[in-house]
C-alpha cells in the first residue's frame, strides 16, 4: 500500500510515537485488506474508554489509560503517551448509565473508575456522545465525506442516508484514525462498491417504524452482506424508521448500505442507484413476507406474562420519546413489569426539558442514557420475558441474555408495560 510523504512522515515517528504505531496499524491492515492507499478522514465514531472488566484490571495493572488506549486501540505492547487527537471523533454508546448506576446495577467503584475513564477520553478530545446514534445528536457527516466508524447500525446510516462513506470499522482502525486523520480507502469508500447488487420489489405500504424494521430484517436475511436497491418506497420513511430499517438489516445479514429508490441520496433513480450493474438476484416483499418476518422475529416468545419491556434500540429519538410520554400519560407500568428507554445522553436532557422524562417516570417507566440492555447486559432483575419494538434487540437479546422476547410496535410495547401481557398482534 502506497503512503504518501507525510503519511510516511507519521509512519517514521515525526509526529510522536503514538502517532507512528498509529500508522503502522493502519499501513498493516491496509496491506491486509488489498488497499491501495489511505483517504483523509476527519469524522470517526469510536470508542476508547475502558468499561469492561478486563480493561479495567489492564489499566490498573499496567499504570493507567494511556495503557489501555495503546493495547486496545493501537495493538502496541509498549505503553506510548496518547496525544490530543488528531480527528474529531464522538465516542459510541457505554456500558450504562453513570448517573442512574444503582437502578443498572453497577456499583460505586464502577462508576468512580469509569468516570476517571470519560475524563480520560474528553481530555483527549473526543465528544461524549455516547450513543449508537451519533447522526442524532450533532455527528453529521455530509454526502461523499469519508468517515471511520464503528456500530452496525450507525455505518448503515451513514452511507445510505446521510452518502457519507465508510466501512465496518474496529475498536483498532478507528483509534489508528483517530491520531492519524486516515483510514485504508477500500469497501465502501469506493464509488463501485456502493452500486446496488439486489433488487427488492415492495408489494404493500411499509409505514409503521415496526413495519420498517421487519422490512429491514427481510431484506438482510436475503442479501446478507450485499448492497439491495428497493423499489416502490410509500410514504418515506423519516429517521427513527430508517434508523430501525438499517439496524435491522445490519443484523439478520450484515448490510452496510442500500438504496431506496426516491429517497436516499445516492438512488435518484434505480439506474442511478445500480450505476450499471446487473442484479444478482431479486424478491419480492408482501403480506405473506411479512407474516413470515413477524412470526420469525416472535419465535422465542413463548409465555405471555412480560417481566420487561425495553425500548430504544437503536438509541431512541426525542420523537419516539414523545411518542412513548403520549402513550403512557395517565397510565401505569404494571406491578410485575418495568419499562426502561435507552437514548443519547442529549436528548435526555431535551425529554427532561421537555417534561417527558416526568411523564414516563410518573407512569413508573424510566429513561437511560448512553447505553443498553444489549451493551450493559443489565435488564430488572429476574427479567425472563422481554418486549422490544425493535427487530435488532429482538435478535440479539435472547442469545445474548437467554429471555424470552416479542417483537410489535411501540403502542403494544406500551401496552405490555401496563398490564405485564404480551398482546400484540400483526396489523
Ligand atoms: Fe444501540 Fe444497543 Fe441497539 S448499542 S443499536 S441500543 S444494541
Amino acid at each position: 500500500m502506497k503512503l504518501t510523504d507525510d503519511e510516511r512522515a507519521m509512519l517514521e515517528g515525526r509526529d510522536g510515537p503514538a502517532v507512528a504505531r498509529a500508522m503502522d496499524l493502519l499501513w498493516r491492515y491496509g496491506t491486509a485488506l488489498g488497499a491501495e492507499r489511505l483517504v483523509e478522514t476527519r469524522n470517526v465514531a469510536g470508542t476508547v474508554t475502558a468499561t469492561t472488566p478486563f480493561m479495567r484490571d489492564f489499566a490498573v495493572q499496567r499504570g493507567g489509560f494511556d495503557a489501555v488506549f495503546s493495547e486496545f486501540s493501537l495493538d502496541s505492547d509498549e505503553v506510548v503517551p496518547i496525544p490530543k487527537l488528531k480527528t474529531f471523533t464522538s465516542h459510541l454508546q457505554l456500558g450504562f448509565d453513570p448517573n442512574q448506576p444503582e437502578a443498572m446495577g453497577v456499583s460505586e467503584e464502577i462508576v468512580q473508575f469509569y468516570r476517571k475513564s470519560e475524563a480520560y477520553a474528553a481530555g483527549l478530545g473526543v465528544q461524549l456522545m455516547n450513543t449508537c446514534t451519533p447522526y442524532q445528536v450533532g455527528n453529521v457527516p455530509t454526502r461523499g465525506e469519508h468517515c471511520a466508524w464503528m456500530e452496525s447500525s450507525a455505518v448503515i446510516y451513514c452511507n445510505s442516508v446521510l452518502g457519507a462513506r465508510t466501512n465496518t470499522e474496529g475498536r483498532e482502525s478507528t483509534g489508528a484514525a483517530m491520531l492519524t486523520g486516515r483510514i485504508p480507502y477500500w469497501g465502501y469508500h469506493v464509488d463501485e462498491n456502493r452500486r446496488g447488487t439486489h433488487v427488492v420489489d415492495l408489494d404493500l405500504v411499509v409505514e409503521s417504524t415496526a413495519d420498517w424494521g421487519m422490512l429491514g430484517y427481510f431484506i438482510g436475511d436475503f442479501v446478507q452482506d450485499k448492497v439491495p436497491v428497493v423499489q416502490g418506497i410509500g410514504p418515506v420513511p423519516n429517521l427513527q424508521r430508517l434508523k430501525h430499517f438499517g439496524a435491522a438489516a445490519a443484523s439478520s445479514g450484515g448490510v452496510e448500505m442500500y438504496h431506496l429508490v426516491g429517497v436516499t441520496p445516492e438512488a435518484h433513480t434505480y439506474e442511478q442507484a445500480m450505476g450499471g450493474n446487473r442484479p444478482v438476484a431479486r424478491v419480492r416483499y408482501g403480506a405473506a413476507e411479512r407474516r413470515a418476518v413477524y412470526e420469525r422475529l416472535n419465535a422465542n416468545g413463548a409465555a405471555t406474562d412480560v417481566d420487561y419491556v425495553m425500548l430504544g434500540c437503536p438509541h431512541y429519538t426525542i420523537e419516539q420519546i414523545w411518542e412513548a410520554a403520549r402513550l403512557i400519560e395517565g397510565r401505569k407500568v404494571h406491578e410485575n413489569c418495568e419499562l426502561w428507554i435507552f437514548t443519547p445522553r442529549a436528548i435526555k436532557t431535551l425529554a427532561d426539558q421537555n417534561g417527558y422524562t416526568a411523564i414516563i417516570e410518573a407512569a413508573g417507566g424510566k429513561i437511560f442514557a448512553d447505553s443498553c440492555s444489549a451493551m450493559s447486559r443489565a435488564t430488572p432483575k429476574g427479567t425472563k420475558v422481554v418486549a422490544l419494538d425493535s427487530a435488532k434487540q429482538a435478535h440479539y437479546l435472547p442469545a445474548i441474555l437467554g429471555v424470552e422476547a416479542w417483537f410489535g410496535t411501540t403502542a403494544d410495547c406500551i401496552d405490555a408495560a401496563c398490564t405485564g401481557r404480551w398482546n400484540g398482534r400483526l396489523p
